[in-house]
């Protein structure tokens, strides 16, 4: 796949400063990019269950870490950045929903949406969180440690990675 042919380039302007956070960010835009290949080559239902099965257990632990973080840091504007999450939990869900129930074919539509939600959100609130927890001197070191064990576990536990590399 030449660089053109990418649904969704990671940009260097997507960095949130935060190494632990970009990786987790640069992980759901390969999710996207795998989902978006299984749905132009028509790979079928199980494989298409399995990435979308992956893509909603990556986005919420990704964003149970981020709400940790901030709880952590005791930042000031956690209450709606959770708001923005659940919010896009529960269209994530419908859409996988409306896939596996109704047997409809995910839309590309659905892909954009899902594409401009992530960079938005980043280049929005995370963007804000990362600059806030930074200029306070906030140390990363407990929550990265936290993070890399959930990861692991969340890992160990789905196989995810199997599904959606193999393509
Ligand atoms: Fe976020």
């Amino acid at each position: 796949m030449s660089n053109e042919e990418v649904f969704f380039k990671w940009l260097p302007d997507y960095s949130v400063n935060i190494q632990a956070i970009d990786a987790q960010h640069k992980e759901l835009v390969n999710i996207l990019n795998r989902l978006f290949i299984a749905v132009s080559k028509r790979e079928g239902d199980s494989a298409i269950a399995g990435i979308l099965d992956s893509l909603m257990s990556y986005t919420q632990t990704h964003f149970a870490l981020e709400e940790s973080l901030m709880r952590q840091a005791n930042y000031k504007d956690l209450e709606p950045h959770i708001e923005e999450h659940r919010m896009l939990i529960a269209k994530l869900d419908a859409l996988t929903k409306k896939y596996l129930l109704e047997e409809k074919p995910i839309y590309f539509e659905m892909l954009s949406f899902l594409k401009s939600w992530l960079r938005e959100h980043i280049q929005g609130v995370d963007m804000k969180y990362s600059g806030a927890l930074l200029q306070a001197g906030f140390s990363f070191d407990s929550w990265e440690h936290e993070a890399n064990t959930e990861l692991a576990r969340m890992s160990n536990s789905k196989n995810w990675w199997k599904v959606w590399k193999a393509a």
